[in-house]
């Protein structure tokens, strides 16, 4: 080979070179997150189609502050309580003891039971987590400036500090709460608990209605906080209500034995005419609830969840357990129940729609290598924020392309879910809060955008969402004067 080649090609080479270490280096250095940042800041604004609102200029464009969307009415609360947030020893029935975070000294923390129209007010205290704390109330539609994200809706409330929040309980069903400050750590260790919003006359008497709050404390599954067999005295002939709520980052498959039974409401939404079923797993996503109801026989019934000891056995005289169940069907949300009129179907006009692609690929997020969780092709911060005006009807395509499942976490709203893989809902209306994902599915979902504020819409897993599948829907109009890190120490996954 001629010198001259030689050279050239050494030159080129060294171009080359200088040329990947120069793109990579750009890339490394854009990701990463400045010490404190506004979420508003972050983000490629997207319309879905519909108009770009006036005052909306892209960035702080906004006049509302979040901490004004407040509860419109109001004056003495119905319901009040007091969590606080402390370190403490949580002792398992089978003797293991976990270092915990807990409400008021247990894990899961008090469950919390209103009443369908009540102005709730709860009082957070915080006693000694040091990485602060809020409350999430999952589920529940609250005013925005009650949702409690840190470094969004509220700072997180430090050691000795405390955060009100007032909100009428509008919904009706199966809630829970939990820390949204370092959730991914907090909610693992046992920030979270129960809350029911029961519907305004009594109980039939006699009725049985029970939350089952499945967890996984470091290795250890509970069920209510218990890792072995509860046993409990149910009256042959009693309604029973069981509130299933899954607080961990994975799906739970719940298995009922002994009886007939109802799926009477997904993620505090009742559902139509429900028929009964047997043998039928019901599948919970991380953060969602689902509601089961039967009568009880004369004899035992069991819920369980495969491969755990934690169960629930009820039966006549309080002794009875079953032994664990074989086989069985999968539940189809989308398939059951009847349909019944919506205030929006498939077939309306949307003011904007939106699509969510889960992906993957490798890249670095704030200045860390590696693969990383993509929406819509992008690398948190580099993700959409869904800008919508009050009033809209949006429509969201969530598309999975991971080999994961990801349930994914909508705040402030409840979407109906229209289809699955191309196929329509047919059964009853199936409304979410919380959806789970599959690897390769497509959804398509509707909500009406009715409470204007700055939303999380991420995945709860909170693992995936503190590695960055998260994003926001923000009105337009409302701005955040809060910040993400610095002095406030607000890191809401
Ligand atoms: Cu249950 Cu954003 O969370
Ligand atoms: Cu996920």
């Amino acid at each position: 080979m001629p010198a001259t080649l030689l050279k050239l090609l050494v030159a080129v080479g060294t171009l080359l070179v200088v040329a990947v270490v120069g793109v990579l280096g750009w890339a490394w250095w854009n990701s990463r997150l400045p010490e404190t940042y506004n979420v508003m800041d972050y983000g490629a604004h997207e319309y879905g189609g519909g108009t770009v609102p006036g005052e909306h200029t892209g960035h702080h464009g906004g006049a509302l502050d979040v901490a004004q969307l407040k509860e419109a009415k109001q004056g003495p609360a119905d319901s009040r309580f007091t969590l606080t947030a402390r370190k403490a020893t949580i002792k398992l029935a089978s003797g293991r003891a976990i270092d915990g975070l807990t409400f008021d000294g247990q894990s899961p923390g008090p469950e919390l039971r209103v009443r369908q129209g009540e102005l709730v007010e709860v009082t957070l205290k915080n006693e000694d987590v040091e990485q602060g704390v809020s409350i999430h109330w999952h589920g529940v539609d609250v005013p925005n400036a009650e949702d409690g994200v840190a470094g969004v809706t509220q700072d997180a409330v430090m050691p000795g500090g405390s955060y009100t929040y007032r909100f009428r309980a509008k919904q009706l069903g199966t809630f829970w709460y939990h820390t949204h400050q370092a959730s991914s750590k907090e909610v693992r260790r046992g920030l979270f608990g129960a809350f029911v919003i029961e519907p305004a006359a009594d109980r039939p008497a006699g009725a049985v209605d029970l939350v089952a709050v499945a967890h996984d404390f470091d290795g250890t599954p509970t069920l209510n906080g218990n890792d072995g067999l509860t046993k409990q005295q149910v009256a042959a002939g009693t309604p029973v209500r069981l509130r299933l709520i899954n607080t961990d980052n994975t799906p739970q498959r719940f298995t009922l034995e002994g009886t007939l039974f109802r799926v009477v409401a997904i993620d505090g939404t009742d559902l139509n005419e429900p028929q009964p079923i047997e043998n039928t797993t019901v599948n919970v996503p991380g953060g969602g609830r689902y509601d089961v109801a039967f009568t009880m026989p004369p004899s035992a019934v069991e819920l369980g969840i495969p491969d755990y000891a934690a169960a629930l056995a009820l039966s006549p005289d309080g002794q009875g357990d079953l032994p664990p169940p074989t086989g069985g069907t999968e539940f189809d949300p989308a398939a059951y129940g009847r349909p019944t009129k919506t205030p929006f179907d498939a077939s309306s006009r949307f003011d904007r729609q939106f699509v969510f692609d889960i992906g993957r690929k490798p890249g670095f997020l704030d200045g860390r290598p590696g693969m990383h969780w993509t929406i819509n092709g992008g690398i948190y911060p580099d993700v959409p924020v869904f800008v919508v005006e009050q009033g809209d009807l949006v429509k969201v395509t969530i598309t999975n392309d991971t080999k994961s499942v990801h349930p994914m976490h909508l705040h402030g709203h409840h979407a109906l879910v229209l289809s699955r893989n191309g196929e329509a809902v047919s059964g009853s209306p199936w409304w979410t809060d919380t959806l789970d994902v599959e690897p390769n599915d497509r959804y398509e979902l509707a909500f009406r955008a009715d409470n204007p504020g700055i939303w999380m819409d991420h995945c709860h897993n909170l693992k995936h969402a503190a590695e960055g599948l998260t994003m926001h829907v923000a009105y337009a109009g409302v701005e955040t004067p809060l910040r993400v890190g610095g002095r406030a120490h607000n890191h809401p996954e």
